[in-house]
C-alpha cells in the first residue's frame, strides 16, 4: 500500500533556481552524477528526528512529512513514500525542505564564515577549487547559501540516503560562487553515519544543516572521525537547541517543550544535545570548534512555516506524551488561530557549529 501524498507528486520551486521536477530521475542535470549503489546504503538507516506526527488535532493529513512524525502509531519515521519493510528509513517531504528554506537562510549564522574562509583560503592544492561534501544534503539549501557567499571553484559532493531528494538537490544546485567560479556538484546515496576519512580525501570542507540532531552518538562520533582523521573543516548548521520562545506565552508551552525533547531523543537519537556531543567530540580528537546561534525567527510573514512547525512540534509531544491529548489540542487550536490572526511569534533556537581540526598533509 502506497502511503505517499498526492501533492507530494506536484511540481515545486526551490529557491532562486526555479522549477523542481516532481519525479527523481537519474541523468537529468547537467553536471550530476548519480553513484551506483554502495555497500553502506542496503544498511539500515536511522530515523529522522524532526517534529511530530500526524497532529495533535488528529488531522494527520495537515501536516507535511518531515515536519513531524507520520504513519504508524509509535513509528518515528517522517513519512514512509512506499511499503518496504521495516528498515526503510525515513523520508523528509521536498515541500517540508522548501517551506524552511527562507527561515533557514535568514537564520545561519554569517559569523562563522570569516574563520572559514580564512582555514580555506590557508588550504594546499586550492588552485584546483573547493571540494564540499554536503552530508544529508536534502533538495540542497546549504549549497544555495554557502556556494555564493565562498570565492573559488567549487565541486560539491551532495550526500543523502534519499534519491528523491538527491535528484531535486542536484537540479536546483548553485551555479556560481561569489566572485563568479563555476559551481558543479555531484550526488552521492548512502549514509552519512558511515563516513570515513578516505570517503572525505581531498575534501575541503564537509557541511551540513539540520542533521545533528537525527543521529546517534556514534554516528557524531563517526563523523568527527572522518572530519579530524582527513583533516576537514566542517560547518554544521541548524541543529536544534532545544529550547523555544512563543510569544504570548501558554502555562503549556513548556510542557509541550520538554515532551518533545524527550521525543527527539528516542531511540538513542542526539535531538537537543546534538550540539554539545558533537562539539565534545570534535574538542577531543583536537579540532578548535566554534559555535554561534542560528535560530528561526517567525512572525506573521511566516504563518505557513509556523503552522506546520506547530502541528509538527505539538504532535510530537503527544505522540510521547499521550495524556497531553486533550490539552494539546486545545492549545494546538488556540496557537493556530493566532499564527492566522498574525500575532504568533516564535524564536526556535538553533546552533551553527564550525569546527576546524589540526590540519593534515602538510597545511599551514
Ligand atoms: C532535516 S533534513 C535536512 C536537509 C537539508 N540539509 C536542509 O537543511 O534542508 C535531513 C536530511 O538528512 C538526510 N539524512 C538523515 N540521516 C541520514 C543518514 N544517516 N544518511 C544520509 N542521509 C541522511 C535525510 O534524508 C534528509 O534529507
Amino acid at each position: 500500500m502506497s502511503t505517499v501524498r498526492k501533492d507530494e507528486t506536484a511540481p515545486v520551486r526551490s529557491g532562486s533556481q526555479g522549477l523542481i521536477p516532481a519525479q527523481p530521475g537519474p541523468g537529468e542535470g547537467e553536471s550530476v552524477r548519480e553513484t551506483a549503489r554502495t555497500r553502506s546504503e542496503e544498511a539500515p538507516a536511522q530515523d529522522g528526528g524532526e517534529p511530530g506526527t500526524g497532529a495533535a488535532d488528529g488531522t494527520a493529513g495537515s501536516v507535511i512529512a518531515g515536519a513531524g512524525p507520520v504513519g504508524r502509531p509509535g513509528e518515528r519515521a517522517t513519512v514512509r513514500l512506499r511499503d518496504e519493510g521495516p528498515q526503510e528509513p525515513p523520508r523528509y517531504a521536498p515541500e517540508w525542505l522548501q517551506l524552511r528554506e527562507g527561515a533557514d537562510a535568514a537564520a545561519r549564522a554569517p559569523e562563522l564564515l570569516d574563520p572559514l574562509r580564512i582555514r580555506l583560503a590557508n588550504l594546499p592544492n586550492r588552485t584546483g577549487g573547493l571540494v564540499v561534501h554536503d552530508l544529508g544534503c536534502g533538495t540542497g539549501s546549504m549549497g544555495r547559501w554557502l556556494a555564493p557567499r565562498l570565492d573559488g571553484a567549487q565541486h560539491w559532493i551532495l550526500h543523502d540516503r534519499d534519491p528523491y531528494l538527491l535528484h531535486f538537490a542536484a537540479v536546483a544546485s548553485p551555479r556560481s560562487a561569489a566572485d563568479g567560479s563555476r559551481v558543479t556538484v555531484e550526488t552521492r546515496r548512502g549514509d552519512v553515519a558511515r563516513l570515513t576519512p578516505d570517503a572525505l580525501a581531498g575534501a575541503s570542507l564537509v557541511t551540513a544543516s539540520a542533521l545533528l540532531d537525527v543521529l546517534t552518538r556514534e554516528e557524531a562520533e563517526t563523523l568527527a572521525d572522518a572530519c579530524t582523521g582527513a583533516g576537514c573543516p566542517a560547518l554544521l548548521t541548524l541543529s536544534v537547541a532545544g529550547r523555544v520562545d512563543l510569544t504570548p506565552a501558554d502555562p503549556l508551552d513548556a510542557e509541550i517543550a520538554e515532551a518533545f525533547n524527550a521525543h527527539q531523543r528516542r531511540d538513542g537519537l542526539l535531538g537537543p544535545d546534538a550540539v554539545t556531543v558533537t562539539c565534545e567530540a570534535f574538542a577531543e580528537r583536537g579540532a578548535t570548534v566554534r559555535l554561534h546561534p542560528s535560530p528561526w525567527r517567525l512572525g506573521p510573514e511566516q504563518t505557513a512555516l509556523t503552522e506546520q512547525w506547530l502541528r509538527g512540534w505539538v504532535g510530537a509531544a503527544v505522540e510521547e506524551r499521550p495524556e497531553l491529548r486533550d490539552r494539546a489540542e486545545r492549545y494546538l487550536s488556540d496557537r493556530l488561530a493566532a499564527c492566522a490572526a498574525g500575532t504568533l511569534h516564535v524564536t526556535l533556537h538553533h546552533s551553527d557549529l564550525l569546527a576546524l581540526p589540526r590540519p593534515t598533509g602538510g597545511t599551514p
